[in-house]
């Protein structure tokens, strides 16, 4: 027989699938880390599992005790699914943008889930974030701080960046990932870079977060609201490390929604939002990028997680979206 005896057991090692292979034959080898495969659905399993397994083997954090951080879905469901296997118990901020399916989950996997308005800045007492530090400060929790906490991009750098080169047989080239907190980009990217320097490593950032700005100039400006789920953000991150990025790309909710709607759609490969960012820029930079270049783009949730926003044809309408799977 063959199982696992735990689903923890389940979370890294996802597969390489390459996309899109008439748009650039015989271009570069354009590959999908297809995160949405760990058993939450999520690149976030990794760092649930690495943080807590952490904490716990310090004596940080026992059974019974109280996980708390601000979300926008994804980590909060791979940490209620750790904490469950470790008796843990959990609560998560999220703004209200974030969409009814994953905070559906959130509550069925346990935990309990404060929603925050969506416009309150990341200093605003009524935001997402500032409501969590709250929360564990008053209270005691234990606070997963998955923007600041070093041992996010740990978890990549021990997980994610080896599978890569493992899986390219260390010819990967290019490297394409959203930030949210930046520790999938930065965790991985710095794995890769010490492997081959040349790796180039782009991120991808939705218009209205301060990340691009930051990571060109060290400045930030003006921030605004966008609709794509995970990545940007109008704070500047512990786990971001511009010094392994070598490109951002600034991408439209519009451009975003369009690729991961046509990769569903044509070629049946369920890309979330976020992973429709990064294949958009991936694709763009293919075009000019030398023929034997082996992009891996991460995939870092799937489709089935925004059934209510981008892959609804009615939501997409009602917020003036273009139905077109052409980007
Ligand atoms: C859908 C989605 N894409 C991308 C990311 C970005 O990952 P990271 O926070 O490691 O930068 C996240 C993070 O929450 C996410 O939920």
């Amino acid at each position: 027989m063959e199982y696992v005896k735990s689903n923890l057991d389940l979370i890294g090692e996802t597969p390489l699938l390459q996309i899109a292979e008439e748009y650039n034959h015989p271009g570069p080898l354009i590959l999908a880390k297809l995160e949405y495969l760990n058993p939450g659905g999520s690149v976030k399993d990794r760092i649930a599992k690495f943080v807590i397994e952490k904490a716990m083997a310090e004596g940080k954090l026992k059974k019974g005790d109280t996980i708390i951080d601000n979300t926008s879905g994804n980590t909060g469901i791979g940490v209620a699914m750790v904490a469950a296997a470790y008796g843990l118990k959990t609560i998560f901020t999220t703004a209200a943008k974030t969409s009814q399916e994953k905070v559906d989950l959130l509550r069925a996997l346990g935990a309990e889930v404060i929603i925050t308005p969506t416009e309150a800045a990341w200093d605003d007492p009524r935001g997402c974030y500032q409501t969590a530090l709250r929360l564990a400060r008053e209270n005691g929790y234990f606070h997963f701080n998955q923007y600041d906490n070093p041992d996010n991009p740990l978890a990549h750098y021990y997980t994610t960046g080896p599978e890569i080169w493992r899986q390219t047989d260390g010819k990967v080239t290019h490297l394409v990932a959203g930030i949210g907190t930046g520790g999938t980009l930065c965790g991985t990217a710095r794995f890769l870079k010490e492997k081959n320097p040349k790796v180039q490593v782009i991120a991808v950032d939705p218009p209205g977060s301060l990340f691009a700005d930051y990571i060109k100039t060290g400045q930030t400006g003006p921030t605004g609201t966008y609709f794509v789920e995970g990545i940007g953000s109008d704070m500047v991150t512990k786990a971001l490390d511009p010094a392994v990025i070598d490109e951002v790309v600034t991408v439209s909710d519009e451009n975003s929604f369009a690729t991961a709607r046509m990769l569903t759609k044509r070629h049946g490969i369920l890309a979330g939002g976020s992973s429709g960012t990064a294949a958009y820029v991936a694709f763009r930079l293919a075009e000019k990028a030398p023929s034997n270049s082996v992009f891996v783009v991460i995939f870092p949730d799937a489709a089935l997680r925004y059934l209510s926003k981008c892959f609804s044809d009615k939501w997409m309408i009602e917020h003036n979206f273009n139905l077109t799977e052409t980007p």
